[in-house]
């Protein structure tokens, strides 16, 4: 049995595969890690099987599976899944975009106790080289939609990445595309991720095989996941949806709270009603707040009062931005474009909603 199994997808990497084996091996030795290569490759025209078979006559570590059928990236990586004999696996390019040295770091990660571990281009320390423009503003497309799902996550499309065997063990996968880890992440079995940075370097030799077909593909696996996790309440999906909902009650306490005061102001007091509301909604904002700090998002043991005061002038700006964002959906829905005025409402509350649980679940209340 080996302490972890890299697996390399290739397809036509003849001009790269022996650089990237030698170098995980290499990287093996010189941190004690009886390490296992796992290549899986889509039956290659060109010479990277006969490489691997070579290499592998001086090295027993190192395996090759040579896959017939269902050709694809992350239907390779979830093969790999199955065949490797560890149970910590490492997914990691041919190409060398992705720095070996950082798989004892991963390792190490799974060891302490995370379920999965990713290299994030997307965190401070992490960076992309030699990318055009067309390359980065579709990458970051795609990592906008993966961070609705995980928004912890800085890189939830990154090809390099450690996971605990068990994690996807009894997943139901639907490799497809190229985002093998959205779909982990979306149906795999895990409580702790743990993101490190590293810098994206793009490959020396041959081409990305990036098409079209794969950001069709991508927004499927979006969709996918989300139905996935209206059925299975242990994804980390449902854990989301479970703060959506928390959040949304805690917001209709606000209500409760905004108009009870703005009442008693105005009558029992002899406030003058835009002042009661003034009132009213500061203290609607106070009591979400608390709510959503010791409630939504735990995280009220974990903290130091210093970081309380920021989220919780973090927790104002933000809904000050909701209210503008409300208010100007109804003036404009209504004043503009002649939409009653009770709907044109309704709507401007849902975005304001949607603005206020995503700008402070990646601002206020982001783990880092
Ligand atoms: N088995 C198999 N089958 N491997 C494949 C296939 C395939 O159909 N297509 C690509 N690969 C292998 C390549 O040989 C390489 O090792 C790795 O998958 C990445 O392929 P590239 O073509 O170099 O991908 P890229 O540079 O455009 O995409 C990279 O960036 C993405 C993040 O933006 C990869 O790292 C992706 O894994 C990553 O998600
Ligand atoms: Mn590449």
């Amino acid at each position: 049995m080996y302490d972890l199994t890299v697996i390399i997808p290739t397809y036509k990497e003849e001009a790269n595969i022996r650089n990237i084996v030698t170098e995980v091996d290499a990287v093996f030795k010189r941190n004690n890690l009886n390490g296992e290569i796992l290549v899986v490759d889509d039956n290659s025209p060109d010479g990277t099987i006969s490489i691997v078979n070579e290499i592998k006559k001086t090295r027993p570590n190192v395996n090759i599976i040579v896959r017939l059928v269902d050709h694809g990236l992350s239907q390779s990586v979830a093969e790999g899944f199955v065949q490797a004999s560890s149970d910590i696996l490492v997914v990691i390019d041919a190409d060398l975009s992705h720095p070996p040295a950082l798989i004892p770091v991963m390792y190490t990660e799974i060891m302490d106790g995370n379920d999965i571990v990713i290299g994030s281009r997307y965190m401070e320390g992490g960076g992309i080289k030699k990318w055009p423009l067309k390359r980065r503003v579709i990458s970051l497309g795609a990592t906008f939609l993966g961070r609705l799902l995980f928004p912890d996550v800085s890189d939830p499309v990154s090809g390099f990445f450690a996971v605990r065997k068990s994690v996807v063990a009894k997943a139901a996968l639907k490799p497809r595309g190229y985002k093998i880890l959205l779909e982990v992440l979306g149906k795999g079995t895990w409580e702790k991720d743990k993101e490190i940075p590293f810098e994206f370097v793009d490959r020396e030799i041959g081409s990305s095989k990036l098409k079209l077909k794969t950001i069709v593909e991508y927004a499927q696996q979006v969709i996918d996941i989300t139905l996935f996790s209206f059925l299975h309440h242990e994804s980390a999906v449902w854990r989301e949806w479970k703060r959506v909902f928390k959040f949304g009650l805690v917001g209709i306490s606000g209500i409760v709270v905004n108009m009870g005061l703005l009442w008693y102001l105005t009558e029992f007091v002899g406030l003058y009603y835009l002042v009661s509301s003034l009132f009213a909604i500061e203290l609607s904002i106070l009591n979400n707040f608390i709510w959503n700090d010791l409630w939504t998002f735990k995280a009220g043991a974990s903290h130091k009062l210093s970081s309380r005061l920021h989220r919780l002038i973090s927790f104002h700006v933000v809904s000050a931005g909701g209210l503008v964002i409300n208010m100007g959906i109804l003036y404009l829905l209504t004043s503009v474009g002649g939409v009653y005025y009770l709907i044109s409402n309704i709507i401007g509350i849902l975005v304001g909603f949607g603005w206020n649980f995503m700008v402070n679940r990646r601002v206020t209340w982001t783990r880092k």
